[in-house]
């Protein structure tokens, strides 16, 4: 029986991270479990740098975004002998079992802590909404609304000065945050992993707009990591009607307080997270798929293919 759980955050921080911690913690409680909240990841893992939370310790913190208990990277946890310290950490202070929240990297980690004998529960965390197993993760709801508010103002000027609006937004290799931002922004491209770039298309495209459609304004959404949106920039105003201009968002989209959608999804992800430690398991990753929260072992959520976005590509397409 699950006496003593630990929880942590790992990886980039998201909006919604604080809800998941509240919603683990007061459940546990709830069910008699004695919650220890651990810093920084793995690396206060590593560090033995945990705190016993109460009821009250989460308090307050819905609605703030980023993590109140840190988040790092540590890349020697892949090292086995690291993670046998952490092993020993939790031990020396009796934690049966962990809630891991962060992306893909931090899941790996949980596995290989559950192999050595500490259950582990892995929560998706992450504003790139890249992690497999399910339709969405905590934080991506939130960057998406800062995205959109940030472009919604971006067309405002860009229309006013005939201006071509390159926007780079994150996503790491995943062009989620790009497409549903360009979709309900009604972005005139998008740029993605998935949809490649080739650079006299766009310009094709924007000369035809500017020329035969008389645009005011264009908005590109790009994936970060697909091409440089400054010299892309440059090249809109030496070769199209348009003056080009770049805005990368940035580490913005990481903070703020998240939306109602992220507040309870990472509610319902946390209660389901404690249900399964009490059920005894370990190794398994919470998920949302067609608004059901489930599970799945780590091992089968890392090696399933992302979720296939055709539909949304065709539908940006057919609102063109
Ligand atoms: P994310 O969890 O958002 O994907 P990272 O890939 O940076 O972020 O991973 C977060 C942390 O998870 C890393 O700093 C490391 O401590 C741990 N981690 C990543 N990959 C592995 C792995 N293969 N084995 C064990 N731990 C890992
Ligand atoms: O995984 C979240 C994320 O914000 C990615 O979108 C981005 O590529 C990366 O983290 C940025 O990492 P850092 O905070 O280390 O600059």
């Amino acid at each position: 029986m699950v006496r003593k759980i630990g929880i942590l955050t790992s990886g980039g921080d998201a909006p919604g991270m604080n809800a998941a911690i509240r919603s683990v913690t007061r459940v546990a409680l709830n069910n008699g479990i004695e919650v220890y909240g651990i810093y920084d990841g793995y690396k206060g893992l590593q560090e033995n740098r945990m705190i016993k939370m109460q009821r009250s310790s989460v308090s307050e913190i819905l609605a703030r975004g980023g993590t109140m208990l840190g988040s790092a990277r540590l890349p020697e946890f892949k090292e086995t002998e690291i993670q046998e310290q952490c092993v020993e950490n939790l031990k020396k202070t009796g934690i049966d079992a962990l809630v891991v929240i962060g992306g893909d990297g931090s899941y790996r980690g949980a596995l290989a802590l559950t192999r050595l004998g500490i259950n582990c529960i892995g929560l998706p965390g992450t504003i790139d909404n890249d992690i497999p197993g399910t339709d969405f993760t905590i934080g991506f709801d939130t960057a998406m609304h800062t995205c959109v508010e940030c472009v919604d103002k971006l067309r405002d000027t860009s229309s006013s000065h005939h201006r071509c609006s390159i926007v780079e937004v994150m996503g790491n290799h995943c062009g989620d945050l790009a497409l549903y931002t360009a979709v309900c922004c009604g972005a005139e491209m998008v740029i993605t992993p998935e949809t490649g770039y080739d650079e006299l298309e766009v310009l094709e495209k924007l000369r035809y707009l500017d020329e035969a459609v008389h645009k005011t304004h264009a908005i590109v959404i790009v994936s970060e990591k697909t091409t440089d949106v400054q010299s892309l920039a440059k090249k809109i105003s030496l070769n199209t009607g348009f003056s080009g201009r770049a805005t990368v968002l940035g580490h913005i989209q990481r903070g703020g307080s998240p939306t109602p959608a992220d507040r309870m999804l990472a509610s319902r992800m946390g209660e389901k997270a404690v249900d399964l430690l009490i059920e005894g398991k370990g190794g398994q990753c919470v998920g949302i798929i067609e608004n059901q929260i489930s599970s799945m072992p780590i091992e089968e959520a890392l090696e399933r293919p992302r979720i296939s976005r055709k539909k949304l590509y065709r539908l940006f397409d057919r609102l063109m």
